[in-house]
């Protein structure tokens, strides 16, 4: 059996001196700032012993990885009813498309691209005002990730916020099919927020425990959810969290992984690990391309697949 620590040490050597190295988002002004050189890795194995590699301890905008746990937040609030609102099959489209919501009647494919992800927040926000829902997302999240110190880098929800007009026009359309009951501006804003949490590699892997361990975080021995309930998120990270990279995704890595377009990956390998990767670099769907390419290095060489 290789060691951990030198498996993750090699990789984040290796991917250090790499050239290729994808490109950095720009979409969102604020996230175009970021050094495309930075490269970290954390991986937590079952005995909740921490392997890092590169920059692990350094923050960076979750984005999307965040929908993993607004889902999960949502399914706590109103369970299985969440599945009226939203899908749970891949799109094959682009993470920000709005081509399926005209032909299938405002209902967005899967809770991981950006329509899903806005219907989800809608979701939590039928229970809550829209400071308690942010206050509730961000205290999940630090409680997860067993560190109070996590926040929201304000800079990237406004630098989001002034150039969102794609989700905004996702969540109106969607509005008009009734699929989103609430002000869409709040809806948006409490999205746009919860995407531009900040986090390290270390916090976010030890925030993915409980889905690597049948819902329960072995560390606290918290139930987060029911061990089915955890099976059915990392089924829908497998298939849909990267969005039409999903596919590619499975093929070359072999475990359900949702990313971020801050250049993060959250994957799961069930019973062994929580994984999280950052390269701000992204390929075509918008998904790291060295935190993908790491992530196959990874589990070739520790074995680990869920096939
Ligand atoms: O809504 C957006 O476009 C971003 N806040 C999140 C998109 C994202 O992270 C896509 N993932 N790779």
């Amino acid at each position: 059996m290789p060691n951990l620590d030198d498996v993750v040490r090699e990789i984040a050597d290796e991917m250090r001196q790499r050239t290729d190295r994808g490109a950095v988002a720009s979409y969102i002004p604020e996230l175009a700032r970021v050094d495309p050189g930075a490269f970290g890795l954390a991986v937590i194995d079952a005995d909740g012993r921490a392997a890092v590699g590169g920059d692990a301890d350094v923050p960076f905008s979750i984005q999307s990885i965040s929908k993993v746990f607004t889902l999960t937040l949502a399914l706590g609030m109103v369970g299985d009813r969440l599945w009226r609102r939203v899908g749970r099959e891949p799109s094959g489209s682009p993470f920000n498309s709005i081509v399926q919501l005209e032909r299938e009647s405002g209902v967005p494919r899967n809770p991981f691209i950006n329509a899903g992800a806005i219907a989800v927040t809608d979701l939590i926000l039928s229970r809550h005002q829209p400071r308690e829902a942010l206050g509730e997302i961000l205290r999940f999240m630090q409680f997860l990730a067993q560190d109070s110190s996590i926040v929201i880098d304000e800079a990237v929800a406004a630098s989001e916020q002034r150039t969102g007009f794609r989700n905004a026009a996702l969540a109106n359309y969607m509005r008009s099919f009734g699929v989103i009951d609430g002000p869409v501006e709040y809806t948006l804003g409490v999205y746009y927020h919860h995407c531009a949490i900040a986090m390290t590699c270390r916090q976010l892997a030890t925030a993915g425990r409980f889905l690597a361990h049948s819902g329960r975080d072995p560390s606290t021995g918290h139930l987060v959810v029911q061990a089915e309930r955890a099976k059915r998120i990392n089924a829908v990270m497998l298939t849909c969290g990267h969005y039409d990279g999903s596919g590619e995704f499975a093929y070359r890595v072999g475990l359900p992984g949702k990313s971020g377009v801050g250049g993060g990956i959250l994957a799961v390998a069930p019973g062994r690990a929580s994984i999280a990767v950052w390269s701000p670099g992204l390929d075509a769907a918008g998904n790291s391309h060295l935190g993908r390419i790491a992530l196959e290095a990874l589990t070739r060489r520790m074995g680990w697949s869920i096939f």
